[in-house]
Formats: C-alpha cells, structure tokens, sequence
C-alpha cells in the first residue's frame, strides 16, 4: 500500500530521521514509537502529504507521493486518505451529523444509504443521538470520537492516526483500537504514532522512529 523508502528529514542542521525504509501494506496495523520529539507526527505528516521529507520516496501504487502536485495531493486526500489527527481537523462551528456528512462519498448518498452509516458510526463511537451537537460544545476526547466515526462513513484506504488514544479514558481508548483493528482487518492500511503500549500491542509491526528500525 505505501512503501517509505530511504526517507530523512531535517530541520536546519538537525536531522530528524534519515533512511526510513518501512512499508505498510493493505490490511496490517503499523504502530511509530520513539520518544516525544523523535519525529513519529512529522513522519506521520509526510504520508499525508502535510510536510516534504528531504529526500527518498514514498510510493503509492507505482508514484512518489511525496512529488504530487497540487491536484494529485486533493486526489489522494479525497480518494485515499484518512486522518486521526491531534487537532481532530472537524468544522469547529458545524454539527456533528455535518461534519459525518463530508466524508460521505456522493455516491454512497443514494437510497438513505448514508444516514444509517452515520447513525451506526456515531453508535460505535459511544455518541448516538449526538448528531446535532455543535463540536465546540463537545469535550477533547468526544470530538477524537467524532473524527473516528467521521473515518468510519468515509472507509479510506489508508487512515494515519496520530496518539489516537491520547484524551481518551480507558474504555473509550480500547472502542477506538478495536475499531482502528477492524478497519485494518477490512483492509484499510493503518499508521498510528503512539506511547500507548495496548495500541502497541495490537499493531501488526511497531517501528521506532527514534532507533529507524523495526521492532521485534
Ligand atoms: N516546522 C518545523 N521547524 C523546525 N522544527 C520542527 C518543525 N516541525 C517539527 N519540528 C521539530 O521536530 C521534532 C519532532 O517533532 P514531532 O512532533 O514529529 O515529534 P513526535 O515524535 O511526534 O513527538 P510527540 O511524541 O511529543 O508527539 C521536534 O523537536 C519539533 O520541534
Ligand atoms: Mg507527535
């Protein structure tokens, strides 16, 4: 699904990472370890083309990503990519049944197809019935449900998730790791930058970011 191959950044005169060779295929759960400040959300940044790696390539189906240009990178975000990020990247002033809306695919809309999908994502998510609340009323972690449900409506085929479990308590953590798994077990490929050894635990390989290798 995307292979990153001999990758590096740096800032300035400090080299972040250099040589990332890692590949994440469709259907696998690849967690990013490594000490706060190693690099885990920068790289996480360069898959969803956010931030430009120095050098090397990331390849999805046969192109460097990391040489899009403008068009190609809205293609990939819209067609392929999905994000669980830190700043949950929600209509702050929107509903949210609009901000589920959005990712719904034009033509997924026939038939009330969709309304039953936002229903069952916001039930999964442990917020039915929430569709009318404005997201600024919400708290940090039911906004990071929200963005998950949000993932859930639009099924991409690779979702980047940066410390998905970071505002949340322990049960709502392990709703949004087993349903990181489950997208993952329909296919999906999934990086996830974390501290939390139960996401860890359930990843299919754990690469440190700080150490630039695989864990066993
Ligand atoms: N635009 C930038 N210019 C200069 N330095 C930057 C820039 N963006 C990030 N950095 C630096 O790169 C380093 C890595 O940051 P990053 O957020 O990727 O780490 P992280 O592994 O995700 O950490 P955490 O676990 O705390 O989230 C940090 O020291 C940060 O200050
Ligand atoms: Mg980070």
């Amino acid at each position: 699904m995307i292979d990153i191959v001999k990758l590096s950044k740096t800032f300035g005169t400090r080299t972040l990472w250099s040589d990332v060779t890692v590949t994440v295929s469709s259907g696998e759960m690849l967690a990013l370890v490594g000490p706060s400040g190693s690099g885990k959300s920068t790289l996480l940044n360069c898959i969803g083309l956010l931030d430009k790696p120095n050098a090397g390539e990331i390849r999805h189906e046969g192109a460097d990503i990391t040489r899009f240009g403008r068009r190609e990178i809205r293609r990939f975000r819209r067609d392929i990519l999905g994000y669980l990020f830190q700043n949950y990247a929600l209509i702050e002033n929107a509903t949210v049944a609009t901000n589920l809306e959005v990712a719904v695919k034009p033509q997924r809309t026939l038939r009330g197809k969709t309304s039953v999908d936002i229903a069952e994502a916001l039930e999964r998510v442990g917020m039915a019935g929430q569709d009318e609340e404005k997201i600024h009323h919400l708290s940090g972690g039911e906004q990071q449900r929200v963005a998950l449900a949000r993932l859930m409506v639009k099924r991409p085929a690779l979702v980047l998730a940066d410390e998905p479990t970071g505002a949340l308590d322990h049960a709502n953590a392990t709703a949004v790791i087993d349903i990181l798994r489950e997208m993952s077990d329909a296919g999906c490929a999934v990086v996830i930058a974390t501290h939390d050894d139960r996401v860890r635990d359930r990843c299919d390989a754990v690469f440190a970011v700080n150490e630039n290798s695989l864990v066993a």
